[in-house]
């Protein structure tokens, strides 16, 4: 059986970075509402009376896109999988009684990274618009500026990765979704990581959880 994990921390934490090796070691499939839901930012959601009509409009400011659209996306995502990373979900109460009734889980990885190094890493980041996979213009540079290494894809800056939708993003994160940590707390395979190391130190202590804990 492939590991079914939960990765949560705050935006800029490294749940992207991380959630991506964790695919490849484990074999699982990266699932994250972010991606699913920048892949679908023009979709029409004006029949459900709605603040906005698209999920842009909230995800450019950095707010919360609605339940009802979210909750959807992951449980189609799941529906058909034996083992998954789940990044970026649950992120408010609901969600998180929501993706109990979806599915269990084995491990459930915090990443603790403090606040001001969280808007360094944000608003330097670069994103391949093939593969998604993430770049940071100092921390974590391609061998060729601008071009991805993996799948030799163009990088991007994201649109919410502007200063204004960065310190709104994280006070979200504060009022909406810190509270869901604690929901988590007494959970099997709950483990808190020290995001704040490099990349590659912060995965030695991701990999060792899920494997003491799958
Ligand atoms: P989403 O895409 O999930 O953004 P986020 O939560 O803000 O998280 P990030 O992707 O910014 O951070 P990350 O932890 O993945 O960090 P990364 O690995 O890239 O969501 C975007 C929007 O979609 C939301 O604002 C909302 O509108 C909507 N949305 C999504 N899910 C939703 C939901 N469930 N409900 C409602 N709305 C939802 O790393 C960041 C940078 O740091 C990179 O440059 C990286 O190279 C660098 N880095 C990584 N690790 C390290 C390290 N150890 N040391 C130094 N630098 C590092
Ligand atoms: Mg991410
Ligand atoms: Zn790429």
């Amino acid at each position: 059986m492939n590991p079914k994990i939960l990765i949560l921390g705050p935006p800029g934490a490294g749940k992207g970075t991380q959630s991506e090796r964790l695919a490849t070691e484990f074999d699982v499939e990266h699932v994250t509402t972010g991606d699913a839901l920048r892949a679908n930012k023009e979709m029409d959601i004006s029949d459900m009376d709605l603040e906005y009509d698209t999920p842009g409009e909230y995800m450019d400011q950095g707010d919360l896109v609605p339940d009802v659209v979210v909750d959807a996306m992951v449980e189609e995502a799941l529906s058909d999988l034996d083992g998954f990373v789940l990044d970026g979900y649950p992120r408010n109460g609901d969600q998180a009684e929501a993706l109990r009734e979806m599915t269990d889980l084995d491990v459930v990885l915090v990443l603790d990274v403090p606040e001001e190094e969280l808007v360094d890493r944000l608003t330097g980041r670069r994103v391949c618009e093939d593969c998604g996979a993430n770049y940071h213009v100092e921390f974590n540079q391609p061998e060729e500026e601008g071009v991805c290494d993996k799948c030799g894809g163009e990088l991007y800056q994201r649109e919410d990765d502007n200063e204004e939708s960065v310190r709104n993003r994280l006070s979200v994160y504060h009022d909406n979704t810190e509270p869901v940590l604690e929901l988590y707390e007494d959970h099997d395979g709950y483990v808190e990581i020290d995001g704040d190391q490099t990349p590659d130190e912060v995965w030695d202590d991701v990999r060792s959880a899920v494997e003491s804990n799958a």
